[in-house]
């Protein structure tokens, strides 16, 4: 009996040396945990239950029924994040670089399986050199199997990719179709075709850093939702995130103790607008004041800055946030910035997450680049995001609402429940310049002419007020109580439900 429990144990230190100390070594040696360290620190200390640790490729050719490492190359099971469950993978480099098989692609199939099951969230840390070379098609139906479960997976229970070394080819669909991905600087890439094949196909020369490392990927693809210095602070933050998020579909998303006074007046927010329309001020001051505790989770911070999105908690509940942000183009709508809070509109209404919009918006970004990119299409998925999410929205306009940007940003003509203006607030079709320009476009030239009408187009549209005795605002709030008002209206959504006609599934403007 001893001996079996000595061999038990035996096996197990063998395994968890992954691929030697040799190759670990070398991992640390370039700024990167070993995948078992990974997971220590994501879940909560002594929390992993590990599965498949002896699992072994079943590959005879190449000489690989030599080399069969336990484990195959990922390590998996599940775990508590502050108490809560998660399901994790975590691919080891130091075995056959990571790379997949079968069997390795078969253990993360069963952990997304039982994600979906128990209702967890699935994290994947990735670090890897793509299929396995000596299995061939195993190994490309391996992935296979895990892209049909990120598929089923989707709006089911959230997914998040952690990017910590290498992810090529088609490697990179499987983080592609996660809710979120967060990158390493320096340590990590994505791209589907590298370097060498870039050069040979167009001549490009480019470094696997500028193709596909992670500033290129936050800040101009937008594949990522945020980078980070190192493996330490990465897995922190995904830490962090997870705690806004529901476990699943079914469930809301934890209450969380607050220490902050619902009630809290901030004076300073009655002068955050500028007395001058076309002087800039920071959307970002308005959320830090609305969340409890100033705790605000940005997602997708450096990419599309004219519009900003991220989580905060009120009286301990999560609300996903879309604000434009004054201070980046105006916080004009675009292809970029209706894409980047289409997304984050969509995935809150997936997972039950309150939307809370925050509008200053001159209207969409004019130029033949935005028109020959599709503005058209992308504009219209914020619009459609919007219009069928069915979670409680609350919106408060502080200054500009106008033209069809007004409709977009959340109004009340999209189901949106409580809306909310400022009484700095302008909704409009159009600033009064270009408005006056439009309609007394005889009086052009005459420049006295023109202010007086300028004026009077001011008078009549540069106030919430006209809207409000429509009741598209439901009313208008002194700046100063924005939090209190906004966390009542929520409190009074709590039981919201609403449904949508039965259809098989949209068919939202891709
Ligand atoms: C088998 C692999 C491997 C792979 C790396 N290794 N990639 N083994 N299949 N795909 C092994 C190496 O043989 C080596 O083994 C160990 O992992 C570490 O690799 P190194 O090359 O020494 O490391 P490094 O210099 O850091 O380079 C990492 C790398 C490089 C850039 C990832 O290994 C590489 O280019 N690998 C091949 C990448 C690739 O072309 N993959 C297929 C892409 S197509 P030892 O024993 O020496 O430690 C794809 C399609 C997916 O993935 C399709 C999905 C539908």
């Amino acid at each position: 009996m001893k001996d079996i429990l000595q061999e038990l144990e035996t096996r197990r230190a063998d395994a968890r040396m992954g691929g030697g100390q040799k190759r670990i070594d070398a991992q640390h040696a370039r700024g990167k945990l070993t995948a078992r360290e990974r997971v220590e620190l994501l879940l909560d200390e002594g929390s992993f239950e590990e599965y498949d640790m002896f699992v072994t490729h079943r590959c005879t050719d190449f000489g690989m029924e030599k080399n069969r490492p336990a484990g195959d190359g990922v390590v998996t099971g599940w775990g508590t994040i502050n108490g809560r469950m998660v399901y994790v993978f975590s691919q080891d480099f130091t075995v056959l670089g990571g790379s997949v098989s079968a069997t390795h692609a078969m253990k993360i199939c069963k952990i997304m399986d039982m994600a979906m099951q128990n209702g967890a969230p699935v994290i994947g840390i990735n670090d890897s050199g793509g299929a396995r070379i000596q299995e061939g098609v195993d190994s490309l139906a391996g992935y296979g199997e895990v892209f049909q479960r990120n598929i089923m997976a989707s709006g089911v229970v959230p997914q998040i990719s952690v990017i910590m070394g290498p992810c090529a080819g088609g490697a990179v669909y499987s983080p592609a179709m996660t809710d979120f991905i967060f990158m390493v600087k320096d340590s990590s890439y994505m791209f589907v075709t590298g370097p060498d094949v870039v050069k040979t196909v167009t001549n490009e020369q480019v470094t696997a850093e500028e193709l596909g490392g992670a500033a290129t990927h936050t800040r101009k693809s937008s594949v990522a939702d945020a980078a980070f210095d190192n493996d330490v602070e990465a897995l922190a933050e995904v830490r962090r995130l997870v705690d806004f998020l529901p476990l699943n579909n079914q469930q809301p998303a934890p209450r969380r103790p607050f220490f902050d006074d619902v009630d809290r007046v901030e004076s300073s927010l009655d002068t955050l607008v500028p007395e001058n329309p076309n002087t800039p001020y920071d959307m970002k001051e308005l959320i830090q004041k609305i969340a409890d505790e100033g705790d605000f989770y940005e997602i997708q911070e450096d990419f599309a800055k004219n519009i900003v999105t991220g989580f905060v908690r009120l009286e301990g509940q999560t609300v996903g946030i879309v604000a434009n942000q004054p201070m980046v183009l105006a916080g004009v709508l675009d292809i970029d910035s209706a894409r980047k809070a289409a997304r984050f509109v969509r995935f809150c209404d997936c997972f039950g997450i309150p939307i809370l919009t925050l509008v200053d918006v001159p209207g969409f970004l004019p130029g033949t680049s935005q028109e020959y990119n599709g503005v058209i299409k992308h504009g219209a998925k914020l619009l459609y995001a919007y219009g069928e999410a069915t979670v409680p929205k609350v919106t408060v306009i502080t200054r500009k609402s106008y033209g069809g940007a007004y409709v977009v940003m959340a109004s009340k003509h999209l189901r949106a429940d409580v809306n909310y203006a400022w009484p700095t607030a302008e909704i409009a079709v159009m600033g009064a310049k270009g408005a006056t320009e439009i309609i007394h476009r005889s009086d052009l030239g005459d420049e006295a002419k023109i202010a007086a009408h300028a004026a009077e187009y001011e008078d009549r549209f540069a106030n919430p007020f006209v809207a409000a005795e429509r009741g598209f605002i439901d009313e208008v709030i002194q700046p100063r109580s924005t939090r209190k008002r906004v966390a009542r209206a929520f409190a009074a959504l709590r039981s919201k439900k609403q449904d949508m006609p039965w259809k098989k599934h949209d068919n939202i403007p891709l």
